[in-house]
């Protein structure tokens, strides 16, 4: 069986020069993949006590749904910019490449619930953090965080101190 790292294409110079960019295409494509990621992502919230999973545009909604899904908890969005109907709460971040807002509906979470956050790769920190904001002006507690990629050289980990942080693949 072949192990998770194998089904990550790497692409250099993409979206501009000097990235490595960790392509999730590759993994998905693949049922193996798929199943594997998913479950190992999973595995990382055994034993966690949680009310909510909430999912970053939008890779992030590619794995955290199915997780929110077989552990039967709601899914809530972490939406770019713009896509939201209703009241929303915002933040603007800096990414590896650019910069980006996200939104969350205000009546998403509720006060004192707890929240865990799910995304495909953590580089920066940036978004995830933006991401822990939110919830935390919407009044929710982040228990966990679930990546499938970390990319340490990044440091995107030292941005989350203080929070219980996992990830399945780790670069160096
Ligand atoms: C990517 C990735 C993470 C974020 C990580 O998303 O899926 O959400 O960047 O970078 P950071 O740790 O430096 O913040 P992107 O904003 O490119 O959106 P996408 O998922 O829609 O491609
Ligand atoms: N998001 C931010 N940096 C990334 C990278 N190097 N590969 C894939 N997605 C990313």
């Amino acid at each position: 069986m072949k192990k998770i790292e194998e089904y990550v294409r790497s692409i250099p110079d993409f979206p501009e020069p000097g990235i490595i960019f960790r392509d999730v295409t590759s993994v998905l494509q693949d049922a193996d993949g798929l199943q594997l990621a998913i479950d190992s992502m999973q595995d990382c919230l055994e034993g966690e006590e949680f009310d909510v999973i909430t999912g970053l545009e939008s890779r992030g909604f590619i794995f955290g749904m199915p997780i929110a899904y077989n552990l039967h908890k709601p899914f809530v969005l972490v939406r770019k910019a713009g896509k939201l109907p209703c009241e929303t709460v915002s933040r603007t971040y800096e990414l590896e490449y650019g910069s980006a807002t996200i939104e969350m509906h205000k009546d998403s979470i509720k006060p004192g619930q707890k929240v865990v956050i799910v995304d495909d790769l953590i580089a920066t920190g940036g978004s995830v953090e933006a991401a822990i904001k939110l919830v935390e002006e919407l009044g929710g507690e982040v228990v966990k965080v679930v990546f499938l990629m970390e990319l340490a050289g990044l440091k995107g980990r030292e941005r989350l101190k203080g929070y219980n942080v996992a990830s399945v693949i780790c670069y160096d």
